[in-house]
């Protein structure tokens, strides 16, 4: 884990990550693929990213760059609660990745399942994968809440027990708006795990991430041939 002093070297941090593991995998095979984290935390690297005057937008090679979503809630994109919504004020209007680069869970299905059939179908497009492989991204980004979901995954749902689906339906009964996330074992293919944690709210649950307390569903992510790096600013990482 990085203690960092606070969102904004939080957000640099991450953006010096996010360069590193882009201009890795388009030196290594030709193009870099990241699952966004949704929520409010990354927004300040996403803009980190996209800021003009700063090192990171020039260093990415953007036209090299595929982006999806570790999860998304079921509203349309330009909905307020929009996973999508957000990346795309944050980062993607504001660096020159293709459009058809950019391969967003189709939030406005009102069915979850068949949102996330058809995000299976692009991550095996994309990922030109054979029946039964999972796509291994280069660099997925998560957060943390403080109930120890990450992505979608919540504890004691059942997507946690997913084994062979890339994605599912998240049905949150009530809880205004459904999900689509990728599962566990995607996450855990991947080649580099960032978890972006910030405020005091998310310490208990980061401490018992941690400590690997695998009720918490963010304690289950560990990539099988892979890194795994939590960036947190000190409140996030207090001790208690
Ligand atoms: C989402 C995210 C979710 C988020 C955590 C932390 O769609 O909400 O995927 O897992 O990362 O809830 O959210 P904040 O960054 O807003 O605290």
């Amino acid at each position: 884990m990085r203690v960092l002093a606070g969102p904004a070297a939080l957000a640099e941090a991450g953006a010096s990550e996010f360069v590193i593991h882009a201009q890795a995998a388009v030196a290594a095979r030709g193009r870099f693929t990241v699952a966004l984290a949704g929520g409010s935390t990354p927004r300040p690297l996403y803009a980190r990213l996209a800021d003009p005057d700063a090192p990171p937008r020039a260093a990415v090679p953007w036209a090299s760059v595929h982006v999806f979503f570790a999860d998304e809630r079921q509203v349309p994109p330009d909905h307020a609660d929009s996973n999508m919504k957000m990346a795309y004020e944050t980062l993607l209007r504001n660096v020159p990745i293709p459009e058809e680069q950019v391969h967003r869970i189709r939030g406005e299905n009102p069915d979850p399942d068949r949102a996330a059939e058809e995000y299976e179908g692009i991550l095996s497009d994309v990922f030109r994968l054979e029946p039964g492989q999972r796509p291994r991204f280069d660099l997925v980004l998560l957060g943390l809440g403080a109930d120890g979901h990450t992505a979608s995954l919540f504890p004691g749902g059942a997507a946690l027990s997913e084994t062979s689906r890339l994605a599912v339906g998240v049905p949150t009964a009530g809880a205004g708006f459904d999900r689509v996330t990728l599962t566990l074992p995607v996450l855990n293919e991947a080649a580099a795990v960032m978890f972006l944690i910030a405020g005091a709210a998310k310490a208990p649950a980061l401490r018992r991430v941690l400590g690997g307390d695998t009720t918490l569903p963010a304690a289950r992510v560990r990539p099988r041939n892979g890194s795994l790096l939590f960036l947190a600013d000190r409140d996030a990482a207090a001790q208690g």
